[in-house]
């Protein structure tokens, strides 16, 4: 268990901004609350943090973040209950995660304590943004950044932690359809791919660009080598349904180790629903679509919870996948969801009271 009580200085804002948000009308990651938590690493120490008003940042042109690209984050979510009681999901998971993350980009970890107390202390400051009700929830961005005034290419000797808040809905608006990679790819062997390492979602945008100009919203990566295994689609890992069978690829040093997909594993096994984490090719999904047994794909992440892909392309075949009345994403998402928002059991003790 982490210490929650560590001495943070708080700073409150002298009147909140809610009042201008329409919670009925969110597009993902555009409002944020009224505070933000931060903590500066000076002379290789995290010093005492602080959670101030929301606010734009002073950081020199010079600092390693905006040239070396050093920076990492998580994304989590708060919810509420029908008691108005407030949970969090996994979050050890992120934690542990965003270490990991910080590990391979070099930058030091940071420390529990400080990371729960923050958390948990910001979240009692925040409650009223967030709103009950399935589907609603507050989105919450930790992030580290390297702010050493220097631009030789080496690691930074000062970093800058922060959490920031921002109230949700869903994240794709309407349906969504996919391209499989076939030149670029999100990740290499030995690269940085597992981790939530800024550059790894920047570096998609051009080619993600692409895709929705021919009118595809995301892109299932594949392997840089061949291109002929699905690996994720980058805001999500990916799940097939060939038949009665769920297939995803196993973690690796390209993928992302996500939460949600640990959950959906999980959540197969304990329904009895046939389950194999291992690589998928193009070619099978292909003759799948062709054969009629692909019954479904769905992205499964943080933000975009559990959502199903309505069609895929590749090297010119475009495939529409079937509308199911009983898909196994809606299954998962009830019941995922059902625990997020403490309506159901949490066999797995994954609710995290805050
Ligand atoms: C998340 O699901 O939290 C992610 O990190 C995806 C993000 C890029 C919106």
């Amino acid at each position: 268990m982490s210490d929650l009580s560590i001495d943070i200085k708080i700073s409150k804002v002298s009147e909140s901004n809610i009042k201008n948000v329409d919670f009925n009308d969110l597009t993902f990651g555009k409002v944020f609350t009224d505070h933000m938590f931060v903590c500066d690493y000076v002379d290789g120490v995290w010093q005492t943090p602080e959670i101030m008003p929301y606010q734009p940042l002073t950081i020199a042109p010079s600092a390693r973040v905006f040239h070396y690209g050093q920076a990492v984050f998580e994304g989590m979510k708060a919810f509420k209950d029908e008691d108005d009681q407030i949970w969090l999901f996994r979050p050890e998971d992120n934690f542990n995660r965003i270490n990991k993350s910080s590990h391979r980009m070099a930058i030091p970890d940071f420390p529990k304590d400080f990371f729960f107390a923050g958390l948990t202390q910001l979240l009692q400051l925040e409650k009223e943004w967030i709103q009950k009700g399935k589907g609603n929830s507050l989105y919450i961005r930790p992030f580290v950044i390297a702010t050493e005034e220097a631009i030789s290419a080496s690691p930074s000797n000062s970093y800058k932690f922060m959490i920031i808040c921002s109230p949700a809905q869903s994240y794709y608006a309407g349906e969504v359809k996919v391209l499989f990679a076939e030149k670029f790819s999100r990740a290499a062997d030995g690269g940085v791919g597992f981790a939530k390492a800024a550059g790894n979602y920047g570096a998609q945008f051009y080619p993600t660009s692409l895709a929705h100009a021919k009118g595809y919203q995301q892109i299932i990566w594949t392997d840089a080598n061949s291109h002929e295994y699905l690996e994720e689609a980058g805001t999500m890992n990916i799940f097939f349904r060939v038949g009665d069978t769920l297939l995803t690829a196993p973690n690796n040093d390209r993928i992302l180790d996500g939460i949600t997909r640990k959950c959906v594993i999980q959540l197969a096994k304990d329904n009895d629903i046939d389950i194999e984490v291992r690589r998928v090719t193009v070619a099978e999904i292909k003759e799948a679509a062709k054969n009629g047994t692909l019954k479904e794909i769905f992205g499964a992440g943080t933000a975009a919870v559990i959502n199903p892909i309505a069609g895929f392309e590749h090297a010119g075949d475009e495939f529409e996948l079937p509308k199911l009345e009983n898909s196994y994403a809606s299954l998962f998402k009830e019941k995922l969801t059902n625990i997020q928002y403490n309506v159901s059991e949490d066999p797995h003790g994954w609710r995290y009271k805050v």
